[in-house]
């Protein structure tokens, strides 16, 4: 079965794709840098897959390093690029950090793909570039707005970076797929969402409000023009997003691709509002949460979420989990976590 190579694959989303890939019976190899990550989910991995995947820690801003490591595996038949920093607000005080970090590291692996007879590549990127979109549902053609931070920069001049390499070279094929909002964890709670310090995302700092780790989540404002005043996103289970990878690189080995660089929008086409989020954990866990309602947060959008049909119809694959599981995993994941401490 084909080798693939998935650079940041113990954190969130790579972890998770991972297990789909080997549950499809792909060879995974993982290069991360535990700089956002930890070993230890590579033993997550394994105890749900029941196979090792094969694991180097590289920091892919060493370029020779990442010549040493193709050099090694010269039978990779693709690569899946999550390694990247995605921490918005740092981003704006570290704009070097991101550029350097988010973008040398694309630059490195895609000249060792052009090196390659054949490669597939499969970037993430986010919803992010479209910004407060005209219309919504949001369409793949949807323009691409002015980025509001650095980290949201590196995502659209990491998508022209690919777009202008395939451009040249016919030997590469390339998918960006555009996540909405990704929550939830295995079903299994043996991987899971590990953020960092205080959480900025709404669902890890409701899971740790109801833990007793956080005294309670502020929700942002309720004056928006939405039916409940509160702002709307698409979240997505993480277990369907990273089957989404696997259909992805799938059209590209098969040659099934339409182009040699295609994007994808990833979310379940529904909005959901913050308040939504809360009834639904609330429904789930049997708990209710500490909330309040404060001023709005610097930056946000009003509402997005995805108009699907190219994913479905284009790409062929489709969301199977609601809101409700994916908060259900959520929770099962925190009380995990606590669990384990
Ligand atoms: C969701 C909603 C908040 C926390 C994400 C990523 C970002 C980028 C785009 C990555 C919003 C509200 C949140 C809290 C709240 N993509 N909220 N209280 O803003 O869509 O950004 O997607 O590539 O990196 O973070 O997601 O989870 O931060 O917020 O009320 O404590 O929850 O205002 O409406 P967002 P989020």
């Amino acid at each position: 079965m084909d080798k693939i190579l998935v650079t940041g694959g113990l954190g969130f989303i790579g972890s998770h794709t991972v297990v789909e890939l080997q549950n499809e019976g792909y060879e995974v190899v993982i290069v991360d840098d535990l700089s956002n990550s930890s070993i230890d989910v590579l033993d997550g991995i394994t105890a749900i897959t029941d196979k090792k995947p094969l694991f180097e820690k590289l920091d892919l801003k060493d370029k020779t390093g990442v010549e040493r490591f193709f050099a090694k595996h010269q039978d990779i038949k693709g690569v899946i690029h999550f390694a990247a920093s995605k921490a918005v607000g740092e981003s704006v005080n570290e704009p070097l950090l991101y550029y350097e970090n988010n973008l040398s590291t694309l630059i490195y692996i895609l000249k060792e793909l052009k090196k390659l007879p054949e490669a597939s590549f499969i970037f993430s990127s986010s919803c992010t570039v479209y910004g407060q979109a005209d219309e919504l549902p949001i369409t793949e053609n949807a323009p691409v707005k002015q980025a509001e931070s650095p980290y949201g920069n590196t995502k659209q001049i990491g998508e022209e970076i690919i777009g202008d390499t395939c451009k040249v070279t016919p030997t590469l094929k390339a998918i960006t797929l555009r996540y909405f909002n990704p929550i939830g964890s295995h079903e299994s709670a043996k991987i899971g969402e590990l953020p960092i310090g205080v959480p900025q995302n709404l669902v890890p700092f409701i899971t740790q409000t109801a833990i007793g780790l956080r005294e309670q989540l502020s929700v942002f404002g309720d004056d928006y023009p939405t039916h409940d005043g509160t702002c709307i996103r698409d979240y997505i289970h993480v277990v369907d997003l990273a089957k989404a990878h696997v259909v992805a690189l799938g059209r590209l080995l098969k040659n099934k691709n339409g182009s040699n660089y295609e994007t994808f929008n990833l979310g379940t086409g529904k909005g959901s509002t913050v308040l939504e989020v809360v009834q639904s954990f609330e429904r789930v866990s049997g708990k209710k949460l500490n909330y309040k309602i404060v001023g709005r947060r610097e930056g946000d959008i009003i509402s997005a979420y995805a108009d699907t049909n190219k994913a479905n119809n284009v790409l062929g694959w489709k969301t199977q989990l609601s809101l409700d599981e994916a908060m259900r995993s959520a929770w099962l994941w925190e009380q995990k976590v606590k669990s384990s401490k």
